[in-house]
C-alpha cells in the first residue's frame, strides 16, 4: 500500500517547456508550470500509481461522479522564494490536515500527509525556477481530489484522482493590496450550519457565483456572506475570512461549522495576540458593523486567505446603502499584518510559531 508507494518521475522534454510569465503577466491562476503530481485511489490498492509527470489533460468518463454530484475537494497554499534564494512553504501540514477533514466530510479517502509533503517538495524542487520573485508574487499550489468512478447513482465514489498543480501568481484581486469594495448579500447564502461550509469543497464556490456576478456588475469585488438562517450575522467572504477592527478590538466571526477554518485567519489571530492586540472570535451582526461605521468606531476591515493574503476593505454595500471603512484607505493593522506575514513566509524575519518550512 502507501508505505511502499514509489513516486515515479517523468520529466518534460526541454523543447516542450513553457515560457514563464513576466511579473506584469502573472495575474492569478492563469499560468501553470511544466510538471504536476498525480496519484489514484481505489478500494483494493488504496493510493497508487503516484507520479510527477508533465502537466497534462485527464481522460475521464463523462459519467464520472465529480461531474454530476460535485464530490471534489481542494486546498490552496503557496511557495515563496526568499531574498536568500531559498524556497519556503507556509504551514503546509495544516493545509493537508484540513484537506483530510474535508475528505472525511465528503466521504473521500484520507491522504497520507507526510508522503504528500515529500512529493510536494520534490515537485517544487523540480519547478523552483517558476517561483516568481516580484513583491507580493508566489507559486500557488493547488492540491485537488476528485471522484472519477463512472456512475449515475448518488453515492460516494470507489475511485479517485489526487493531483497537485502549480501556478505562478501575483495578487488575487485586481486591486492588489489596495482596499476592495464588498457587497453584503441579504438575499442569498453561501452555506448553512450542518452543511458543508467548513469543507473546502467545490460546491461552496459554485454556490457563490450568482451573487458574486451580481456584485461585480454593481462594481464590487466580492460578496460578504451573512448567516443562512437570519441573514444577520457575518460569516466570511467566500474567497477569504473576514476581520474588523471595532474600537480597540480585532474581531472575527467564530468557526461555527459553516465557515472555512482559514490558516491565514488563524495566523492573524496568533500574530495579533502576540502583539498584545485585543482579539475576539465572536458573532458580529451586520447591524453592529453599520453602527460602528456610522459612529466612527469601525477602524478597519480586511479579508484573510492564502490567495487574498491580507486584503483591506475600503467600502461595503448593504441594502442600497454604502458604508466607508477608514475613508477607503488601508488601515495600520492591516498593513502591519500584511508586511509581517509576507516577511515570515519568505524567511526574512523571525518565525515565532515555526510556520515556515524550507524546501531546500
Ligand atoms: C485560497 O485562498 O487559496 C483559496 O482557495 C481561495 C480561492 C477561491 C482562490
Amino acid at each position: 500500500m502507501w508505505e511502499d508507494l514509489e513516486v515515479t518521475l517523468e520529466k518534460i522534454e526541454n523543447e516542450k517547456k513553457k515560457e514563464k510569465p513576466s511579473a506584469e503577466e502573472l495575474g492569478f491562476g492563469i499560468h501553470f508550470t511544466d510538471h504536476m503530481f498525480m496519484m489514484e485511489w481505489n478500494r483494493e490498492s488504496g493510493w497508487h500509481d503516484a507520479k510527477i509527470c508533465p502537466y497534462q489533460d485527464f481522460r475521464m468518463d463523462p459519467a464520472a461522479l465529480v461531474f454530476h454530484y460535485g464530490q471534489a475537494i481542494f486546498e490552496g497554499l503557496k511557495a515563496y522564494r526568499g531574498k536568500d534564494g531559498q524556497v519556503y512553504m507556509f504551514r503546509p501540514e495544516d493545509n493537508f490536515e484540513r484537506m483530510n477533514s474535508s475528505a472525511v466530510r465528503m466521504c473521500m479517502p484520507r491522504l497520507p500527509v507526510d508522503k504528500v509533503l515529500k512529493s510536494i517538495k520534490a515537485l517544487l524542487y523540480l519547478e523552483k525556477d517558476w517561483i516568481p520573485v516580484a513583491e507580493g508574487a508566489s507559486l500557488y499550489i493547488r492540491p485537488t481530489m476528485i471522484a472519477v468512478e463512472p456512475r449515475l447513482g448518488v453515492r460516494a465514489a470507489d475511485t479517485y484522482y489526487f493531483y497537485i498543480i502549480l501556478s505562478p501568481v501575483g495578487a488575487y484581486y485586481p486591486e492588489g493590496f489596495n482596499p476592495t469594495k464588498i457587497y453584503v448579500s441579504d438575499e442569498h447564502a453561501r452555506a448553512a450550519k450542518g452543511g458543508v461550509g467548513q469543507a473546502k469543497t467545490a460546491g461552496n464556490y459554485a454556490a457563490s457565483l450568482f451573487t458574486t456576478q451580481r456584485a461585480k456588475k454593481e462594481g464590487y469585488t466580492q460578496v460578504l456572506w451573512l448567516d443562512a438562517c437570519e441573514h444577520k450575522y457575518i460569516e466570511e467572504v467566500g474567497t477569504s475570512n473576514i476581520f474588523f477592527v471595532i474600537g480597540d478590538e480585532l474581531v472575527t466571526p467564530p468557526l461555527g461549522g459553516s465557515i472555512l477554518e482559514g490558516i491565514t485567519r488563524d495566523s492573524v489571530l496568533k500574530l495579533a495576540e502576540m502583539w498584545g492586540v485585543n482579539t475576539m472570535e465572536r458573532p458580529i451582526s451586520i447591524d453592529e458593523v453599520i453602527q460602528a461605521s456610522r459612529d466612527g468606531s469601525l477602524k478597519e476591515a480586511f479579508g484573510t486567505g492564502t490567495a487574498a493574503v491580507i486584503s483591506p476593505v475600503g467600502e461595503f454595500y448593504y441594502k442600497g446603502e454604502t458604508f466607508s471603512v477608514n475613508n477607503g484607505e488601508t488601515g495600520e493593522l492591516s498593513e502591519k499584518l500584511y508586511c509581517e506575514l509576507q516577511a515570515i513566509q519568505k524567511g526574512e524575519t523571525e518565525d515565532p510559531f515555526q510556520w515556515v518550512e524550507r524546501v531546500g
